[in-house]
């Protein structure tokens, strides 16, 4: 019981650490590397650089620890294991940035730098997706069960851009009609997009944003939309290389039967014997 309450107290402070502080949030893109950044006073005498990641637990994760000149990763979770790194030449300048590579969706998190003053960096993870032209893409939106649905306001934008589709308790907007709700009705549990009929030009980061007035949660999805690879090029010239000789072919028949028609006919009329002939002479020959 008194875990339970623990654990909505921490969840309720992290709900309002992701909303209210001017936590600077990082976006990271799955599988490649991430700087965290973080500085500290570079005339401090020793230098101790401890990263962790809230866990919505009491303990933190540890992720990279830093004093006596050398890092200590004895008690570094196994996660991070060979991935963090600190920028040791930039000390001096009073850098305390972690690197992290190979990003996980499990990365996704608030991490705190402790540097004597504690620093927040809210990391996100953007979801990478590959179509080629033509394609369609579903952009993908779950909203949370643990949210109440009656008041979250869920909205679409390209990066940087103002919103092209929302849905709230009042109204739903939808300004681009290239895109549709994946459920029309049942925006509720999932706010997931549709585009269909890509082009190279919708090579965009789209963001969803679930907000309610104390909670926000952003869901990036970097869309990629590449030419027709030169394999279905090919193989539509194979198949155009196939069929050629096969409508050719058919062709032919045609041609032969038409003939055949022609000549019985003219054989059941019982005239024009000599016409027939050189057909047939023209046809030896
Ligand atoms: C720390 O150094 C790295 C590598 O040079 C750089 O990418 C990063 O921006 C620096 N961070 C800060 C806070 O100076
Ligand atoms: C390591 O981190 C994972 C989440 O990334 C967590 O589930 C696990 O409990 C952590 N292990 C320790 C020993 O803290
Ligand atoms: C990290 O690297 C060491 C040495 O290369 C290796 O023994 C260990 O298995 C690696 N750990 C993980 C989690 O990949
Ligand atoms: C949504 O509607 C419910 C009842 O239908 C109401 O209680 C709630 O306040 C509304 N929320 C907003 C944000 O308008
Ligand atoms: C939302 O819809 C998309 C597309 O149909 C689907 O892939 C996804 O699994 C759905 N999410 C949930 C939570 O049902
Ligand atoms: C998310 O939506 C809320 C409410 O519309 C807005 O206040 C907030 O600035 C948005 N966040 C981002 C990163 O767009």
């Amino acid at each position: 019981m008194k875990d339970l309450l623990m654990f909505f107290v921490h969840f309720i402070l992290l709900s309002l650490i992701l909303t209210v502080s001017g936590d600077e949030i990082v976006y990271g893109q799955l599988s490649e590397t991430v700087v965290l950044p973080c500085t500290f006073n570079p005339n401090s005498n020793e230098i101790i650089i401890h990263w962790q990641r809230s866990n919505g637990q009491s303990s933190d994760i540890i992720v990279h620890s830093y004093y006596h000149s050398k890092d200590h990763l004895e008690k570094q979770n196994v996660t991070y294991q060979n991935r963090t790194s600190l920028f040791y030449s930039d000390f001096p300048k009073g850098n305390a940035s972690l690197e992290l590579r190979h990003l996980r969706l499990e990365d996704e998190g608030v991490y705190k730098c402790y540097m004597g003053k504690e620093y927040n960096v809210n990391l996100k993870i953007i979801y990478p997706l590959n179509k080629v032209e033509g394609d369609e893409a579903v952009l993908q939106c779950d909203i949370p069960h643990s949210l109440n649905v009656k008041n979250i306001r869920v909205t679409w934008s390209v990066a940087g851009k103002k919103p092209f589709a929302c849905v709230d308790n009042i109204s739903e907007m939808l300004e681009n009609s290239r895109f549709s709700w994946v459920s029309v009705n049942n925006h509720q549990t999932n706010a997931s997009i549709i585009l269909k009929n890509l082009k190279i030009s919708d090579s965009e980061d789209y963001v969803c944003n679930i907000s309610s007035h104390d909670y926000m949660q952003l869901r990036v999805t970097s869309l990629t939309v590449a030419k027709v690879t030169t394999d279905k090029m090919e193989n539509r010239y194979r198949y155009e290389f196939i069929s050629l000789p096969i409508i050719a072919a058919i062709c032919i028949g045609i041609g032969i039967g038409i003939y055949c028609f022609r000549r019985t006919r003219k054989g059941m009329n019982g005239n024009n014997q000599s016409s027939d002939s050189t057909e047939m002479d023209q046809l030896n020959s």
